[in-house]
């Protein structure tokens, strides 16, 4: 599924109506869930990729060539070292990530094609938490692949446990270490980067969206717990193929040239996430709907 957010402006055609006029596109869709991207590759390549071109292609068409995409710090595989840095060499682990490094590169030659493309790649790391009205937040299909929507579940009693995946990394307490970041702060980047398009020194340019604070998993769970006033039981099981022991964000230059910077921490993050919990349990569905 690709959703656009466009920044619209109107203006009066020669009859005088009144015509719609694409400033600017965000391009924030597409398929996400790593395992499913390792069984269903086409489908990844297929929604990702070739929905990436189609909207390019209709942008052209329109005259509209500022573009802002989410791409992802699985781009940068299983970094050597952390901070990870806008320059480090970018690698793809599984389907999913080679989706979002070849639409990376796809805009890289599209700008080196044509000069007017200003594009801005965002690098989110781990977005989480919901809205504070508690009315918009995450509602993934089927068992969640990500660790906050599933220690959410189990928080509302949807399922047992959490289970840690790994307990034995070299990290604070042997969990994987991520940097987590507040989605209401990830749409703040959103619009630092629409305003950035803007400046004429943008070609193609990639930042980084995170913390750059690296938080683990038994640290995130005991932040949901004190939240939420609920426990999480925990079921310790060995490393989940693919994943990476620490990754965080360098977020100087999203602070230097967006003047962009989360305002948020872990405690707001689950405070948010539980309010849009335990206010929807269910999600966007009933009971019923989710058996
Ligand atoms: C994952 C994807 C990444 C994608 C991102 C989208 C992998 C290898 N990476 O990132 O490509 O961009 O989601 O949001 O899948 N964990 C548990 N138990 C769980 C779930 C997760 O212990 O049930 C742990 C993981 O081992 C990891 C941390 O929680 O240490 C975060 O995991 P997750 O939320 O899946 O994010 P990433 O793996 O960082």
């Amino acid at each position: 599924m690709l959703v656009f957010y466009c920044a619209l402006s109107t203006c009066s055609n020669f009859k005088g109506y009144y015509v719609i006029r694409f400033d600017a596109v965000i391009h924030f869709a597409g398929l996400k869930a790593v395992g499913e991207s390792v069984s269903k590759p086409l489908l990844y390549h297929d929604n990702n990729i070739v929905g990436t071109i189609t909207l390019l292609e209709v942008m052209a068409a329109h005259g509209c060539k500022n573009l802002v995409f989410s791409s992802s710090a699985t781009v940068y595989g299983w970094p050597k070292k952390v901070p990870c840095t806008e320059e480090f060499p970018l690698s793809a682990v599984n389907p999913y990530g080679r989706t979002k490094l070849f639409i990376e590169e796809i805009c890289r030659d599209l700008r080196n094609s044509d000069s007017q493309w200003k594009i801005i790649l965002l690098r989110y790391f781990n977005p989480v938490g919901a809205h504070p009205s508690g009315l918009i937040g995450e509602d993934p299909r089927g068992t969640p692949n990500n660790l906050m929507p599933f220690v959410q579940q189990v928080a509302v009693g949807r399922r047992q446990a959490l289970t840690v995946f790994g307990k034995d990394y070299s990290t604070k307490d042997g969990t994987g270490v991520r940097d987590y970041i507040h989605v209401v702060d990830l749409a703040d980047g959103h619009i630092a980067a629409l305003k950035k398009l803007s400046d004429p020194k943008i070609g193609c340019d990639v930042y980084n969206l995170g913390t750059g604070k690296g938080t683990s998993v038994l640290e995130m769970v005991t932040a949901f717990e004190k939240a939420s006033g609920k426990k999480i039981p925990l079921q310790i099981a060995g490393r989940r193929p693919g994943d990476a022991e620490v990754v965080y964000a360098s977020i100087k230059k999203a602070e230097t040239e967006l003047k962009w910077k989360a305002k948020y921490g872990i405690e707001e993050m689950c405070k948010d996430q539980w309010n849009w919990a335990s206010k929807n349990p269910f999600g966007y569905g009933s009971l019923e709907s989710k058996k």
